[in-house]
Formats: structure tokens, sequence, C-alpha cells
């Protein structure tokens, strides 16, 4: 298959699991993954913007607001209990990470309470007016995204789930970052609370910066001095610090070091889930900060490995080139079947990587507006 061809199997495929409310389902053949999330659905938007497809991206962000819509009640809840102290730091107290295609939370444990997900689509739909001149949709939205900016300003702090849905007792750095770039993404649209978002923006950086840090690199939590891949984000695409940054440089190169094996990226060294194999839309994200940094080859490289991942249905979440736990993956295949296939979020990075390097077709690209 040519690269043409695949970015158009990834559209395809994109838009084949997009449900008739808008939302994308994470991975139409995993059990697990049969629901939407804010975090990988942004993505994919993103994805989308980036390959013209406006109304898909459009669709999402519809989505978004219904179901901040239909939980503001719970929303404000958790923003009074918060705010008057009486936060259990229980779980099911604040919004969920993912829910149905139609905008209902899941039943059952999981750790949902990510607030991620939340800076992620605002992020987001700064993007999708800023490549789609889409203005009117952020008037429309404007309740949810009112609320959304009240929710993340008084719950930024708070320990929550990282974005593998894992250690709901700590502050993660790339969540962080994620609301930072949210805040500061969406400002510009919302020029009456202007002044406190950039108050809010400078402390959350601040605080990263001052927190979030061991040795001269960002952590994978507070307290805990180990690098995750997903610290990418901090500076590609959220922007908390520039992508040549000393403290983002040394972060990377920890990365490379630790995280790299050939050109397929793990999530974090002590990753047992499926064995803990190399992540398609994770080396997408490297080779995303590479094109940022100025080193096309390596990007390049990167993208074509991720070309060879592909298999009949797609490309998966994880591939099992080199395991870091390789005793747990039967465990894993027994539980739930083989790795998620095809996975939304690892097409939607595999064309924003493509964007990056100049492959979509003219029709495609950025500045076009397709519908
Ligand atoms: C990942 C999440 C992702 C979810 C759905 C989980 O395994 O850790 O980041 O949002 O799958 O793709």
């Amino acid at each position: 298959m040519t690269t043409a061809a695949r970015i158009d199997e990834s559209l395809r495929i994109i838009l084949k699991h997009q449900a008739a409310s808008g939302a994308y389902i994470a991975s139409p053949h995993f059990r697990p993954y049969q629901y939407a999330w804010l975090r990988d659905g942004t993505f994919t938007a993103y994805a989308m913007n980036r390959a013209g497809q406006h109304d898909s991206a459009r669709r999402f962000y519809r989505w978004c607001d219904s179901v901040i819509r239909k939980y503001a009640d719970k929303a404000r809840a958790a923003i009074a209990a918060v705010q008057a102290g009486r936060s259990t730091g229980g779980n099911e107290q604040f919004l969920h990470t993912r829910y149905t295609v139609d905008g209902d939370e899941v039943a059952g444990e999981w750790g949902s309470f990510q607030l991620d997900g939340y800076g992620t689509w605002l992020w987001g739909l700064a993007e999708h007016v800023r490549l789609s001149s889409d203005y009117g949709l952020v008037q429309e939205l404007r309740p949810s995204i009112d609320l959304t900016l009240d929710y993340l300003r008084t719950c930024w702090q708070l320990s929550n789930y990282d974005c593998w849905e894992e250690v709901g007792d700590r502050q993660h750095p790339a969540t962080m970052a994620a609301i930072f770039g949210g805040v500061t993404a969406i400002a510009g649209h919302v020029p009456q609370r202007a002044a406190e978002l950039t108050f809010l923006g400078s402390s959350i950086r601040r605080f990263v910066i001052e927190s979030g840090t061991a040795d001269g690199k960002f952590v994978k939590s507070l307290g805990n001095p180990a690098v995750d891949a997903s610290l990418l984000w901090i500076a590609v695409p959220f922007g908390l610090v520039g992508a040549d940054d000393p403290l983002m440089a040394r972060t990377v190169a920890a990365i490379e070091r630790e995280l790299l094996a050939g050109r397929g990226v793990h999530r974090y060294a002590t990753d047992t889930y499926y064995g803990g194999g190399q992540w398609p839309l994770l080396s997408a994200w490297l080779g995303w900060y590479h094109v940022r940094t100025g080193r096309r080859a390596e990007a390049e490289d990167i993208f074509r490995w991720i070309e060879e991942q592909w298999l009949p249905a797609g490309l998966p979440e994880q591939v099992q080139e080199h395991l870091l736990a390789p005793d747990a993956y039967g465990y894993w295949v027994a539980k739930e079947g083989t790795p998620a296939v095809p996975l939304l979020w690892s097409h939607a990075m595999y064309v924003v990587l493509a964007a990056e390097l100049g492959l979509l077709a003219p029709a495609r690209s950025e500045g076009q507006h397709k519908d």
C-alpha cells in the first residue's frame, strides 16, 4: 500500500467509526474500548482537521458539548465540593474520561477521574477554529467551555488518574500540560476571562516547572522521577515549554534512551499491559517532536516504521516487536483477546505525522476547507 492509500485508509477508518452522535469509538472491535474518550477523540478530531475534514471534527466537538451539558450538575457539584473542602477524592465525584457514544457514563470500576481530556478538548476546539475558521462554534459551545474552565481552575491540582488510566493518587506533569494547553489555547476566544486564564496558565506552568521536575527533566508523576513518553506532550502540542527548552531536550533524551526500542516507543519502563509493547501513536509523537526540532530524517524513519506495523485491520494500539514484560502478554490475551486494532488514535497520530512531514495531498492540507 502506498502512503497516500494508507492516509486515505486511516481517514476512512476514522469516519466509519464516528457514531451518528459525533463520538469517535476508541477501537471498534476491542471490548473495553467500545466507548468514546475525550483524549483519544480530540486527537482524532485534530487529525481530521489537519486532513481538511472539518465537518467530522465539528461533530465531535458538538458531542463533547452534549456530554458536558448532560453532566453539568455533576461538574458544578464537584466544583462546590472541592471549593468547600468537601472533596473525598473519590473517583465517582468527578467527570468521567470516557462515555458511551450517546454520551452516558459507563458503569463499573474504572480509573475514570482523569483531567487531561478536559484540557485536551479545549485545546482541540481552539485548533479546530484555527484550522477551519469555524468561529461560530465557540459561541455555540460557550456554556460548556465556561463550565470546563471553572472545573479545571478548581481541580487542576488534585491527584487524578494519568493518561494511561493509572496512578490515581498522584499529580502528573503531562496531565497538567494538557490543562495548560486547553486553558491558554481557548483564552483568545473568551476575552472576558483573559486575565483570569492568563493567571491560571502561568500558575500551572510555574507549578509544573518547580514541582514536576527532577535532575533537570520532567518526571512521570510528582514523587516518581521516572520518564514517560506522554511527557512529549508538554512541548508538542501543549507548549508549556518550547520544544528546544533544555528541560524538554533532557526529557526527550531520556525517552530516547529508556523508552525507544528501534523506532518504537514504549509508554514507560515498568509497563506490563500486554507485555509493555511499543505504541505507534507514541512513535508518531516522537516523530512530531523531531519535525519541530529539525530532525526530519528521524521523523521519516519513524513514519516508515509505523507503516510497517500495519495489520489487515489497520494500526494497532501496540506492537510486540520488543516487549518490556513478555511474561505478561499471555495474561492480557487470555483476558481481553489480542491488542486493540484498529485503534483510531493510532491512525490519527499517523495522519498528524504525515501532515507534519508535508505528505498530505494538497486537497487534504490544513489550509483547505473541504466543507
Ligand atoms: C489507554 C488510554 C486510552 C484508552 C482508549 C487505554 O489503554 O491507556 O490512554 O485513552 O486505552 O484508547
